[in-house]
């Protein structure tokens, strides 16, 4: 068979990472979490000092850390100059500076290359979950899902993860962090035109699994 590219987009909160992996698990594709990569060079911008309010600083140096992802879906790996950063890119810290990293151009046409690069060379096909994959990153992808959830659903969602966070405070960074990634200049967050929008609010994860597992069978 020929190699399947999928695209998944969609806001935080809304199942990307556990139903993109679920998938390319189903289907023995790879699979691409690229929000990972963004929280990785984030994590490298903290550690070595730069100033993430100052762009023209974060630009200087984007093209700095070496950014390695492991694609097995049953154990994906990040790491930044050999270092694993699986644990630290999920911080409060790290979680309210990505945003404002991402949004740099210069970090975007980095990280852009490293994920068209992996998709090329992924045998069997790849499963890219982002925010961007289905618009900039692979246009030409086979099947473009977009996932959203009621603010609620996504924050209930998160929390859940958080393991007792305060949900109010989470659906209000929630928030914040969407409307940031969805007003940036560069390649905003956004449903593509020919994606097809999967709305999970009343959906359990399996029921979303099923539905993408099918509108992949459906292009194979
Ligand atoms: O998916 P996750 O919540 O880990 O993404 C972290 C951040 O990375 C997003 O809030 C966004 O700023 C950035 N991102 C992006 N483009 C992508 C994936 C993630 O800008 N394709």
């Amino acid at each position: 068979a020929q190699p399947v590219i999928v695209a998944i987009d969609g806001p935080s909160g809304t199942g990307k990472s556990s139903t993109s992996k679920a998938v390319a698990a189903r289907l023995g594709l790879s699979y691409l979490d690229t929000g990972a990569q963004y929280r990785a060079i984030t994590w490298w911008m903290v550690t070595n000092g730069i100033d993430i309010e100052d762009p023209t600083a974060i630009a200087a140096v984007a093209g700095k850390p070496e950014i390695v992802s492991g694609t097995d879906p049953s154990a994906p790996t990040i790491t930044v100059d050999g270092t694993d950063v699986a644990g630290p890119i999920r911080t409060q810290d790290v979680t309210s500076k990505v945003s404002a990293v991402s949004a740099v151009p210069e970090v975007r046409t980095r990280i852009t290359e490293l994920q068209r690069s992996l998709a090329a060379s992924a045998e069997h096909g790849i499963v890219v979950e982002g925010r961007d994959i289905g618009t900039t990153v692979l246009p030409d992808a086979d099947l473009k899902v977009f996932l959203t959830a009621s603010p609620e659903a996504r924050a209930a969602r998160r929390s859940g993860e958080l393991k007792g966070a305060d949900i109010h405070v989470t659906r209000e960074a929630l928030i914040k962090r969407d409307a940031a990634d969805s007003s940036r200049k560069t390649s905003p967050l956004a449903k593509a035109d020919d994606a097809v929008e999967v709305d999970t609010t009343e959906l359990t994860l399996t029921q979303v699994i099923e539905c993408v597992v099918t509108l992949v069978e459906e292009k194979r």
